[in-house]
């Protein structure tokens, strides 16, 4: 493991170029990315692509080192191990945003280095005077893109009038499973206004109804077109960690589909991926090369180093004329997961494939390279060494982080509802204290008997904290109600 200049450059610059359908791209071959006939899509069968399959293979075997540790060890050795790791305490102590999670530092890193909201396309729309565009933001919640957002625009573009709106699944709708919600309305609560859960009022993107109401409840936004759609949607895959992509391709489908109804031409898009091995994922990076100008994948500093999250940055949508053809068919396939390859694997031309390839390969050196450093680090026997050495080099990335993105304060007045405010409520959120098991333990208990279940629910039901707040309990320091740890 190396602690050096180059390593710490290295960190901020893991990006690849899909494409590029710009006039000044002299690749002949790549300037003729085009869609096919509507009526050729979804009739193949499902295809494979061998070399993208051994590079899933050799993903999921490094990955399947992880399967006998415990979560909460292995997550406790990662934390120690991200280089990264001091970013986010910094910009807090130092910048102190309303609101700052991880989210947050990965917004601002590719907001930064990507020149993600489109002044140019957006003062060249608006009448000269008043300069003014609208966001959308799917898969939303806590909020965090949002907020780091706003603060990007007061830094950079502060006479630029903003409006946005956001959607996700609904943290109040009971209906929603626990497990795939966000359950920190910290931010969500002063800001309902924004937010938008669709026309059964669970917020799930994936229900064409949905879709169509957030278009109509767009048109109601105030500020000027819609120039910027990011789409951050994800499904907790602990227990599948080898088909994260298949579990939430249909997601990324449809993120993507709403996306086409609702960008403006020459508006941009983000949007989440993890790997890129599958079909699938192959068939929705053409079809995101063919609408939009530029498509680079990217993996923030932020973003913890040993996952396979990356991010797709789509810059200057080809229009509504262009994608307009498209749309029923894409709208068909909507609701549920189509059976059938969205193009056959002979549409897409060899170029293109190439670049998957290159792009799938360079996001799995990085992240099998860093997985194998932290496996040796664990069983490392100068563990406190590498530690300290590690020490150093994450103030060295922190301190690169807020000069390269040159981060700095913005005046109360121009947060969306304030620190304080948020701040007061960080106490009201429930934490789940869930202590998992390894990979394995679990899939083991999976065979167990319903009587070794309950033994298992009842061991663990010791471990778990409830907080009660309680009116007959009041701080010292102020008069307000303290909370009371319960442990069943
Ligand atoms: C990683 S979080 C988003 C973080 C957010 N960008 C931020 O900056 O705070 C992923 C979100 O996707 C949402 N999500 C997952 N599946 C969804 C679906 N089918 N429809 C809408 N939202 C979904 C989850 O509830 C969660 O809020």
């Amino acid at each position: 493991m190396k602690f050096n200049k180059s390593a710490a450059e290295a960190l901020f610059h893991k990006h690849f170029i899909i494409s590029e359908n710009t006039e000044n791209n002299q690749n002949v071959e790549e300037v003729k990315y085009v869609l096919p006939k509507p009526e050729c899509m979804f009739r193949e069968e499902p295809w494979q692509k061998d070399s993208l399959q051994t590079l899933k293979n050799e993903l999921n075997d490094v990955k399947s080192r992880l399967n006998n540790f415990t979560l909460d060890e292995w997550q406790q050795h990662t934390y120690q191990m991200n280089q990264a790791g001091d970013v986010l305490n910094d910009i807090k102590k130092h910048i102190q945003p309303e609101f700052i999670t991880q989210a947050w530092c990965k917004f601002y890193e590719i907001v930064c280095n990507f020149s993600l909201v489109p002044l140019n396309k957006i003062q060249e729309i608006n009448e000269e005077n008043i300069c003014s565009f609208s966001s959308v933001h799917l898969c939303e919640a806590p909020g965090a893109f949002v907020v780091a957002l706003n603060h990007w625009l007061k830094l950079n573009a502060p006479s630029v009038k903003w409006d946005w709106i956001a959607s996700t699944l609904n943290p109040y709708c009971e209906g929603n499973p626990y497990s795939q919600m966000i359950d920190d309305d910290r931010f969500i609560r002063h800001t309902l206004m924004h937010w938008y859960f669709g026309a059964d009022n669970t917020g799930n993107i994936m229900d064409l109804q949905n879709l169509d109401a957030l278009v109509e409840r767009s048109k109601t936004i105030s500020q000027g077109p819609i120039m910027l759609i990011t789409a951050d949607g994800s499904i907790d895959c602990t227990d599948m960690p080898d088909e994260q992509e298949n579990a939430v391709v249909h997601l990324h489908f449809c993120e993507i589909v709403t996306c086409m109804h609702l960008l403006e031409k020459g508006g941009n898009f983000l949007l989440k991926v993890f790997t890129l091995f599958e079909h699938q994922s192959v068939c929705l990076m053409y079809l995101l090369a063919c609408a939009f100008q530029k498509v680079i994948a990217t993996k923030p500093a932020t973003s913890r180093a040993g996952n396979s999250e990356m991010y797709i940055v789509c810059t200057n949508f080809n229009g509504r004329d262009y994608i307009e053809p498209y749309l029923n068919v894409l709208r068909c396939h909507y609701d549920a997961c189509p059976t059938q390859a969205t193009f056959g694997c002979n549409v897409i031309p060899d170029y293109f494939m190439r670049k998957i390839e290159d792009c799938a390969r360079f996001f799995k050196r990085h992240q099998c390279k860093v997985i194998e450093d932290n496996i040796n680090a664990f069983h490392s026997e100068t563990y406190d060494n590498l530690l300290f050495k590690l020490k150093h080099f994450k103030r060295k990335i922190s301190d690169m982080y807020l000069k390269r993105y040159k981060l700095a304060k913005i005046d109360l007045g121009d947060q969306i509802i304030g620190r304080d405010i948020i701040e007061r409520n960080t106490k009201y959120i429930m934490s789940r204290k869930l202590r998992y098991d390894s990979y394995n333990e679990r899939c083991r208990k999976q065979d167990s008997t319903l009587q070794e279940r309950l033994q298992q629910i009842w061991s663990k039901a010791s471990d778990i904290e409830i907080l009660i707040e309680s009116p007959y309990i009041v701080s010292e320091s102020s008069n307000e109600p303290r909370f009371q740890i319960a442990v069943l």
